[in-house]
């Protein structure tokens, strides 16, 4: 696959777009709300218009950050999340890789209800596999405090926020130990514009077609930022607009013609998938949202621009 590096390039902060505006929001606060509605709406159908839409792509683009990434999660203590996580498939894309823990945060809660749906799954699919003589690696959603440093006292109550999707689906990460700690994976319910992590508590926080939704993207670099480590790494996987030519425009004609059709039709809102492409219409060119990370804090700040120009990965550390 080729992998385009984007250089540098002063972009003027009066051209950024400030957030998304799904139609109709007449302020962030709508916008967000929108895009909650719109998410918990599609939810039961996501994660199969994802991968026919995409041409299976997706998994591709998930697996492939994971490998770049590569050299963090190999770290036996590194702490990793999964920022609108949604159905969980870059977590998992991940925590396959990860020798650290995992977390995942979504502010709708229908996808992570799908998320855990799936990591028992995988469970039941690698106890199958171990009962079969191959090891496999599996994960489960649990309760852990939703600030990785911080532990709950005992017998307290998680907040509503915090709490496990299924309390009964996992022991407290704290209490389990090795591989099984490894592979839990607590889905946190939460806004990523006000995370309920402290501050300094992942060396990673990656994205993936996540980012673009937020109603304010400096608050949700600045939010990245504050729960990272000092030297702590972001990464964010977005769609991009293809340059004009045959296949930018054959792109957008499939983006804004067929896709709105064939999502509508699957399922069952035509509006959610009206909205990705104006979504990324609006969103930025890689080497404007490298710029803004720049000037949010990051450094060391780079974008590799995949399959023709259609997605990218943007990758920082947070200064020291
Ligand atoms: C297109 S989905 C991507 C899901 C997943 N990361 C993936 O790779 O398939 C976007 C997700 O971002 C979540 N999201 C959007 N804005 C959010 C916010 N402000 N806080 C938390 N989650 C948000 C949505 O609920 C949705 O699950």
């Amino acid at each position: 696959m080729s992998e385009v590096r984007v250089s540098r390039k002063e972009v003027s902060r009066k051209e950024l777009s400030k957030g998304t505006l799904p139609e109709g929001a007449a302020n962030e606060a709508d916008a967000s709300r929108k895009v909650r509605e719109m998410f918990t709406q599609i939810a039961p159908r996501y994660d199969l218009l994802n991968h026919l839409l995409s041409l299976e792509m997706d998994r591709m683009w998930r697996a492939r950050t994971a490998k770049i990434l590569r050299p963090i999660l190999e770290r036996e203590d590194a702490k990793i999340l999964d920022l609108c996580c949604g159905t969980g498939d870059l977590a998992f894309a991940l925590a396959r890789r990860a020798k650290g823990r995992v977390w995942g945060a979504d502010f709708a809660h229908t996808m992570l209800v799908r998320a855990r749906e799936k990591a028992l799954g995988e469970v039941a699919s690698g106890e199958r596999r171990v009962a079969s003589g191959k090891p496999a690696p599996f994960f489960t959603s649990g309760f852990a405090s939703s600030n990785p440093e911080a532990r709950k006292p005992k017998g307290a109550t998680p907040d509503r926020k915090t709490a496990p999707l299924n309390p009964k689906g996992g022991a407290p990460a704290e209490g389990r130990s090795g591989a099984a700690r490894r592979w839990t994976i607590p889905f946190v319910e939460s806004d990523a514009l006000r995370l309920p992590f402290g501050d300094g508590s992942f060396d990673l926080v990656a994205a993936a077609f996540g980012f673009r939704n937020l109603a304010n993207y400096e608050a949700g670099l600045l939010e990245i930022r504050r729960v990272l480590k000092a030297g702590g790494t972001i990464a964010i996987l977005e769609f991009t607009e293809p340059k004009p030519g045959w296949f930018g425009d054959l792109y957008r004609w499939y983006f804004r013609a067929v896709l709105p059709r064939l999502g509508g039709m699957i399922s069952g809102d035509r509006a959610a998938y009206t909205y990705l492409p104006k979504s990324v219409a609006r969103f930025f060119q890689p080497e404007e949202l490298t710029e803004l990370m720049r000037q949010s804090g990051f450094e060391g700040v780079e974008a590799r621009v995949w399959t023709g120009g259609t997605v990218a990965l943007h990758t920082g550390v947070r200064q020291r």
